[in-house]
């Protein structure tokens, strides 16, 4: 048998005080990774537990949460054998909680909306009605950004963000900025960069790192802020695309 706390609280319910609920699951009964546990618990032992899922496999971000005091996915974060600790698994930090694992994710997919994530061209028929080519070289350089599943299990474990979360962007949306900035097809990096050269959008990172380490895809936030502060400074600039169109 294996211990779960999970943290518990409907918001909408005045007299419901956060607390830390106990389920002990039988993992002879049940999937090995956690978010095989959560459903056992749901389905067999309290139909009021809430969290979201849905792909379960670490492809649509939806069971982002803390688990064990990592920020990870649900799905693909293995129970583990240790029967003798129980595995506390609390909601994504510093998030408003709507109920129990389930946060409100409104401000985040804003702040992504706000850096305008989609391909623009000085001539806008251009998009959608031709072919834009890329040289398989410039496409490499979107490697290991348009993979971010917006899970955001990065920005909630970035102090910066929990304390600026208004006004700075945060990893997920800055690595998101960059990638549209830099693809050679995208002809809006002035106008892009123009709209985050304020004190907060960018500059509160301190690259301390947690982004990188905490991210469940294995990407590297951090990295592309760096090099999103290079270009706002002026330290480097965007590549003339191989081909153009
Ligand atoms: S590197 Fe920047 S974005 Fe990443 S955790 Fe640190 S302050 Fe936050
Ligand atoms: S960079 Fe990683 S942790 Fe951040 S939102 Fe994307 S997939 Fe999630
Ligand atoms: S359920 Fe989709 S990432 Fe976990």
């Amino acid at each position: 048998m294996k211990k779960f706390k999970i943290y518990r609280w409907n918001p909408e319910i005045p007299s419901d005080k956060p607390q830390m609920r106990e389920y002990n699951v039988n993992l002879n009964e049940c999937g090995g990774m956690v978010l095989d546990a959560l459903i056992k618990i749901k389905d067999e032992m309290d139909s009021s537990l809430t969290f979201r899922k849905s792909c379960r496999e670490g492809i649509c971000g939806s069971c982002a949460m803390n688990i064990g005091g990592v920020n990870t996915l649900a799905c693909i974060t293995s129970i583990g054998g240790n029967l003798k600790k129980p595995l506390k698994i609390y909601p994504l930090p510093h998030m408003y909680v709507i109920k129990d694992l389930v946060t409100d994710m409104q401000g985040f997919f804003s702040q992504y909306k706000s850096i305008q994530p989609w391909l623009q061209r000085k001539n806008e028929k251009s998009v959608g009605s031709e072919q834009l080519l890329q040289s398989i070289k410039d496409h490499k350089q979107l490697d290991g950004l348009y993979e971010c599943i917006l899970c955001a299990c990065c920005s909630t474990s970035c102090p910066s963000y929990w304390w600026n979360g208004d006004k700075y962007l945060g990893p997920a949306v800055l690595m998101q900025a960059y990638r549209w900035i830099i693809d050679s097809r995208d002809e809006a990096a002035t106008e892009r960069l123009a709209k985050l050269r304020d004190p907060y959008s960018v500059f509160r990172c301190h690259l301390i790192l947690n982004c990188t380490k905490t991210c469940p895809k294995g990407l590297n936030p951090g990295k592309a802020i760096a090099e999103l502060k290079k270009l706002l400074a002026g330290m480097s600039k965007k590549k003339a695309p191989d081909m153009n169109n």
